[in-house]
C-alpha cells in the first residue's frame, strides 16, 4: 500500500489537485483537521475516501483560532502518526503546511469574521475562535478548488455544532461552489465523544467526563429537565458546568428543549474544556 503524497505548501497541493482533475478526477473531498487523529477523524476520513474520486486530508494547528492562554503550543502533534492512519484510510492526498506557509505575513489583514453566531456559546469562552477556524477553512476552500470540472466537497463532524453552521453559512453568504458534508458524532464504547483533547484527561477525569453524555441522554429522553441536566453536571466532581442550552439547530437560538431541538454542553473537566451535543 503506498501512502498518501503529504504536500507542505500550497503551490505543491494545488499543483497535485489540477493533475488529478486533468486525469478524470471529478469530486474532490476535503476533510480539514487539525491532526492528532484518533477514530472520530478517521471515521470522517473514510467518507471522505468513500465518497470521492480524490480524498484530500489537511492537518493544521491554526494558530488563528486559539485565544491568548490556549493550548496551541501544547495541543498534540504526531504528522508521522496522522499520515500512516490516513494510509490505512486510503486517503490520496494530505494537506500539511507550516504556519509561515498559511501565513507569510503573519496575522492575515483580511480575515472572516462570524458576528453574533460566532460569539455566543463556543465564542463567549473563546473570543475569535470562530473567525480563526473560519478564515482557516476559507483559505482551505480556496488552496483545494478543483475548478470547474471537479465538484468540492468539505467535510465536518457534528461534535462541533457552532463550526458546522458557521461553515454551512460562509458557504452560503460568500457563495462558494463547496458542498458541505456532516458527519455524526463517534463516541468512545462509554459514551465520551472522541477529541484529540481527551488526551489531556487522566483516567478519572474521563470517567467524570462521561457526566456529559449521560445527561444529555437524558434529557434527550425526556428524564431530565435542562435545570437538573445542569446541576448533575455541577454536582459530578472535577467537572465545571460551562452551559448547557437547547438551540434551534438552523441559528442556534436559545430556545425550549423539544423535539428537532438540538442540546448543547460545554464543560471544563479539570483544566481542559470539552463540549458535546444531542439532537432531541
Ligand atoms: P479538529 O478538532 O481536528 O476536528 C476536525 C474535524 O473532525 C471537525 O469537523 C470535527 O467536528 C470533527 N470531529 C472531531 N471529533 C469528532 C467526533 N468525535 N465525532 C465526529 N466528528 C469529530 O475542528 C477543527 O479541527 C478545526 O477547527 C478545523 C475545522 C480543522 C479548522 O482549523
Amino acid at each position: 500500500m503506498t501512502g498518501p503524497v503529504v504536500c507542505t505548501t500550497v503551490a505543491q497541493l494545488r499543483e497535485e489537485i489540477g493533475a488529478r482533475v486533468t486525469r478524470g478526477a471529478r469530486t474532490v473531498g476535503l476533510f480539514p483537521t487539525m491532526g492528532a487523529l484518533h477514530d472520530g477523524h478517521a471515521r470522517i476520513a473514510q467518507r471522505t475516501r468513500a465518497e470521492n474520486d480524490l480524498a484530500v486530508v489537511s492537518v493544521f494547528v491554526n494558530p488563528l483560532q486559539f485565544g491568548p492562554g490556549e493550548d496551541f503550543e501544547s495541543y498534540p502533534r504526531d504528522l508521522d502518526g496522522d499520515v500512516a492512519r490516513l494510509a490505512e484510510v486510503g486517503v490520496d492526498l494530505v494537506f500539511a503546511p507550516s504556519v509561515e506557509q498559511m501565513y507569510p505575513d503573519g496575522t492575515p489583514v483580511v480575515s472572516v469574521t462570524s458576528g453574533r453566531a460566532g460569539s455566543i456559546l463556543e465564542g463567549a469562552t473563546r473570543p475569535g475562535h470562530f473567525d480563526g477556524a473560519l478564515t482557516v477553512v476559507n483559505k482551505l476552500f480556496t488552496i483545494a478548488a478543483p475548478g470547474p470540472a471537479a465538484e468540492l466537497r468539505a467535510y465536518f463532524g457534528e461534535k462541533d455544532a457552532q463550526q458546522l453552521l458557521l461553515m454551512q453559512r460562509m458557504v452560503r453568504d460568500f457563495d462558494y461552489p463547496v458542498e458541505i458534508r456532516a458527519v455524526p458524532i463517534v463516541r468512545s464504547e462509554q459514551g465520551l465523544a472522541l477529541s484529540s483533547r481527551n488526551q489531556y484527561l487522566s483516567a478519572e477525569q474521563a470517567d467524570h467526563a462521561l457526566v456529559l453524555h449521560r445527561t444529555l441522554r437524558a434529557l434527550a429522553a425526556g428524564e431530565l429537565t435542562l435545570e437538573r441536566a445542569r446541576s448533575a453536571i455541577d454536582a459530578e466532581p472535577e467537572v465545571r458546568l460551562d452551559y448547557f442550552v437547547t438551540v434551534d439547530p438552523g441559528d442556534l437560538s436559545l430556545v425550549e428543549p423539544g423535539p428537532g431541538t438540538l442540546a448543547l454542553v460545554a464543560a471544563w473537566v479539570g483544566p481542559t474544556r470539552l463540549i458535546d451535543n444531542m439532537r432531541i
